[in-house]
């Protein structure tokens, strides 16, 4: 939804970029910039730097940058209107809703209250003796008082009506606590509390609301597990139990398990990047939820029958997805001569962290994985098959920088293909060195060419006109710095800037300019993707003088004009653009350019 301007400019101004990025980072002051340690990607030394004077932040060594809604966007993993949401919760700002949904947002958040009252109130149950039998349990499955505490865990008493008389005297509703699912009604009307003698797992989103609850017995009986049912404010297939948690891990990937306590135990373990589906297959809904947080997944389902359906469905799934993805088997466990089946829960207890650590880097599983989906695409009956199977297998198999590994995977897919091991490992070979030149090439274009460095990461944002390019990011640059630069009259329209990407840029910041408002880089976030906000920081990153400000922009305008000039020019007269050419030609010494 388009928040109003008013309201944006007010978030904005009320979201100073140097407190709100000062509550995730510790931040030293550095000339005018502050900078600490980048919480974007692991670093010893700082290289993320904060502008209080322009309002963005921006990591020197990761490139990642924005204003302040970029930034919650990206460390609380948050869409822009949960952003603004959450920023406006942090000034204490109303933010404007669209009138229709009122009243079913405003039910909605009477659950939301309820459940997190819910959720404190089977908290303290914990930490009195009536919590006594859960904390025993706790004890048992080696779960630490700091772990119960990160998951928000609780008790529920043995009673049929603790939670009922608690929420009750809170003010809340019968319906409301029946909507919630929190208690049930018998045949004559009564109310009871549903959950019962059990250890309480809130569940919680990746916006950090309490939306349903899972729960444990707390012996054999059944049902072993207890969850919330579908509400207005829980709808299964489209949370992850434990993502509030795992979606800040500088980890480079998830890990997708089945139970919930196997998420409690690898976090504990230090895999804070682990997350179950609670016994469910995985959905496309969850798919599309994880990918906004990164690009890898571990299936890590248990080891038994079950868990290898559970596997295929989740590859199913993820098959027409842009995921990586890897399987991480456990092994079975070896108890008086018989195997039997383990969870990640009972790997790390028995095996510990540095066993499951092992598996999850042991590039073993990946390889072995991807060489099974290669060799699942050609019939290796067929000999033309076979050649054409060599050749996409030693593509694979020459990018792992492993040597050791590049041979034995090769003797693998020799046996595969049925071709002798020495011929496999000739091709692989080939394949590395052809693909060390194509890198080295490419390190020597860079260096050799330094405006490659110029150009924006992002290939879809790549000039083709360095010299306006570079024109336009300074116009951009000092607009951004010093508002009072702008001038009475627009002095260049967006099409005549080379790259759409500052030319859109330009334009946006012209808008809020002539609506009267302060333009600033926190502004554009809502406009613009997250590569393209980062090069537009790095962009105002780059040092510019203020004080020749007015001349800078003059002569930076001149220039765009010029090539935009050219470019409009050449495309009606083939003429002038043949002398525009031999022009600069001339310019440059003779020199050919391109
Ligand atoms: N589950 C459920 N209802 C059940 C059984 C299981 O919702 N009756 C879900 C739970 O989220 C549980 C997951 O499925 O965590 C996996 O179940 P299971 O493998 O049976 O249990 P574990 O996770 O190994 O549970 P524990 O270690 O606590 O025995
Ligand atoms: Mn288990």
């Amino acid at each position: 939804m388009a928040f109003p301007q008013s309201f944006m400019d007010e978030l904005v101004a009320r979201s100073d970029i140097v407190d709100v990025v000062g509550s995730y980072v510790q931040l030293a002051r550095k000339g005018s910039n502050l900078f600490g340690l980048c919480p974007f990607h692991n670093e010893k030394t700082g290289s993320f730097s904060v502008s209080p004077d322009k309002q963005i932040y921006y990591c020197f060594g990761c490139k990642k940058g924005g204003g302040v809604v970029n930034f919650i966007m990206d460390i609380e993993n948050l869409t822009f209107p949960d952003a603004v949401r959450f920023l406006a919760k942090r000034a204490g700002l109303e933010v404007p809703e669209e009138t229709g949904d009122r009243e079913a947002g405003r039910h909605r958040q009477r659950l939301l209250d309820l459940n997190r009252d819910a959720a404190r109130f089977y908290y303290q149950m914990l930490q009195q003796p009536e919590g006594r039998a859960v904390q025993a349990y706790l004890d048992r499955r080696q779960i630490r008082r700091a772990t119960a505490v990160k998951f928000g865990m609780g008790a529920s008493l043995d009673s049929w009506d603790a939670l009922l008389t608690a929420m009750t005297k809170k003010g809340y509703t019968k319906s409301e606590l029946l909507d919630a699912g929190l208690v049930v009604q018998n045949r004559n009307g009564g109310l009871y509390d549903k959950f019962r003698n059990r250890l309480m797992l809130p569940v919680i989103d990746t916006r950090g609301d309490v939306v349903a609850f899972g729960s444990r017995v707390l012996d054999k009986s059944e049902p072993k597990y207890m969850n919330s049912s579908e509400t207005p404010v829980y709808s299964k297939r489209r949370v992850l139990y434990g993502l509030n948690l795992a979606k800040k891990t500088k980890r480079p990937n998830i890990i997708l398990c089945e139970g919930n306590l196997d998420i409690v135990t690898l976090h504990q373990a230090g895999f804070d990047n682990a997350v179950a589906s609670m016994g469910t297959a995985l959905t496309v809904e969850q798919t599309r939820l994880l990918s906004r947080f990164t690009k890898e997944l571990v299936l890590c389902y248990d080891n038994d029958n079950a868990g290898k359906i559970a596997t295929e469905r989740a590859l199913q799934i993820l098959n027409s997805s842009e995921f990586s993805v890897k399987v991480l088997q456990l092994p079975r466990r070896l108890v008086d001569g018989e195997y039997v089946k383990q969870d990640a829960d009972d790997f790390i207890k028995f095996q510990g962290p540095d066993a499951f650590e092992r598996l999850l880097n042991g590039s073993e599983n990946g390889v072995e994985f991807r060489m099974a989906q290669v060799a699942g695409k050609y019939d290796l009956t067929n000999d033309e098959a076979r050649v054409a199977y060599c050749e996409e297998i030693s593509g694979l198999l020459a990018s792992l920088p492993s040597a050791v590994e590049r041979e034995i995977y090769a003797f693998r897919a020799a046996e595969l293909a049925k071709i002798t091991p020495e011929a496999m490992k000739q091709e692989v070979q080939r394949a590395f060195k052809r693909r060390l030149a194509q890198e080295k090439k490419a390190e020597l274009r860079k260096d050799l060419n330094p405006t490659a460095q110029l150009q924006p990461k992002d290939r879809s944002l790549r000039y083709d006109n360095i010299r306006s390019a570079r024109a336009e990011e300074g116009v951009l640059r000092l607009l951004l710095l010093d508002e009072s630069l702008f001038p009475a009259e627009m002095p260049l329209k967006p099409e005549q800037f080379s790259s759409p990407l500052l030319g859109r840029v330009f334009g946006l910041l012209w808008q809020v300019r002539e609506a009267g408002r302060l333009p600033s880089a926190a502004l554009l976030s809502n406009e613009l993707s997250s590569e393209e906000m980062s090069h537009i920081t790095a962009i105002c990153q780059q040092p510019e003088s203020v004080q020749n400000g007015r001349q800078a922009l003059a002569d930076y305008i001149r220039i765009i004009q010029t090539e935009a000039d050219k470019r409009t020019g050449a495309a009606a007269d083939p003429l002038l653009a043949a002398t525009e050419k031999y022009k600069d030609k001339k310019g440059t010494g003779g020199k050919q350019h391109g």
